[in-house]
């Protein structure tokens, strides 16, 4: 390859580059949407009984055990559906601090003002990390 060519190659990377960490968080998510993030390990969510954190485009993420099928594991985007406050596990359910709806363990409304459920994450485990994606 030419030196000319190696420049522009170089110039048009650190360009799409640049582009991609300037975009809005949504636009990020898009690009982002289906690589997996370690959350944590199963012996972190076994000794604590759920899992949370965020994935590298801030979203809030809550991981339990399917309470139907406790082999298998749950992944929820943690924002409230009612104005966007981010979610937490407390006292055996899912808790909106800002405004008090709560939710199940399979994401469902069960106290408003939240409406819609918790939207639903796929999740994984590759050795003991679990790992969740868009
Ligand atoms: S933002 Fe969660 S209840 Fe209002």
């Amino acid at each position: 390859m030419s030196i000319a060519r190696r420049r522009i190659v170089r110039w048009l990377t650190m360009g799409f580059g640049a582009c991609f960490a300037l975009l809005p968080q949504g636009w990020q998510r898009v690009f982002a949407q289906g690589k997996a993030e370690k959350i944590g390990t199963i012996a972190e969510l076994e000794k604590a009984g759920f899992l949370s954190g965020k994935l590298a485009d801030k979203t809030p993420v809550l991981v339990f055990r399917d309470p139907k099928d406790k082999t298998k594991l749950v992944a929820f985007d943690a924002t409230c559906s009612h104005a966007g406050c981010a979610s937490d596990f407390k006292d055996g359910t899912i808790i909106c601090p800002c405004h008090g709806s709560r939710f199940g363990l399979d994401g469902s409304v069960s106290r408003g003002p939240a409406r819609q459920p918790l939207k639903s994450l796929t999740v994984k485990v590759e050795g003991e990390a679990v790992l969740v994606s868009v």
